[in-house]
């Protein structure tokens, strides 16, 4: 690597680096208008939320919380459904999928089963990564 180039990414890299640390330091909505975030982006940042809430109350052992987190990440994933522009039959699938086991979250919750609740939690873990990683290869067939 010759050294002009090595300095452009040193630049580079300095930029990046101050740009990441002005974003952080912006209340997230600022950050996510000014990066233009869809409403679908804002309500899947909502769910990381959420999940967390779950996470949360499992450990503080407020059913309450766990609860009103399991209804709110059903409401979230109804809506982003109808905001997806030409869904797969996987998709669909995923996202039922999805909606069926907040529902037993909220069940379980009410019945303050721990251990089920905690598996619903891991299912929907695996279910998030199991459509994200289903958008992406539509993407890369797209390509
Ligand atoms: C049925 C499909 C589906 C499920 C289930 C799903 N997501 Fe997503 N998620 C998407 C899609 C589609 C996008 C891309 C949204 C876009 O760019 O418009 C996305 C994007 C995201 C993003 C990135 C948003 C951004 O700012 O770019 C986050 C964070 C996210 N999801 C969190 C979650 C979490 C946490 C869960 C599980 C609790 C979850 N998602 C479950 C479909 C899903």
């Amino acid at each position: 690597m010759n050294m002009p180039t090595r300095l452009a990414l040193v630049t580079l890299g300095l930029a990046t680096f101050l740009s990441l640390r002005v974003g952080a330091e912006e209340p997230a909505k600022k950050d996510a208008e000014a990066k233009g975030r869809s409403s679908n982006q804002l309500l899947m940042r909502d769910k990381l939320v959420q999940m967390n809430a779950v996470l949360e109350g499992l450990t503080l052992n407020d059913f309450a919380e766990v609860e009103e987190a399991a209804k709110t990440l059903r409401m979230i994933s109804r809506a982003t459904s109808w905001h997806i522009a030409d869904p797969t039959p996987q998709y669909n699938r995923i996202s039922k999928n999805f909606q069926e086991q907040t529902a037993d979250l909220e069940r379980h919750a009410q019945e303050k089963n721990v251990e089920a609740a905690t598996l619903d939690l891991v299912r929907m873990n695996i279910t998030c990564t199991h459509c994200h990683q289903h958008m992406r290869d539509i993407a890369a067939d797209g390509k």
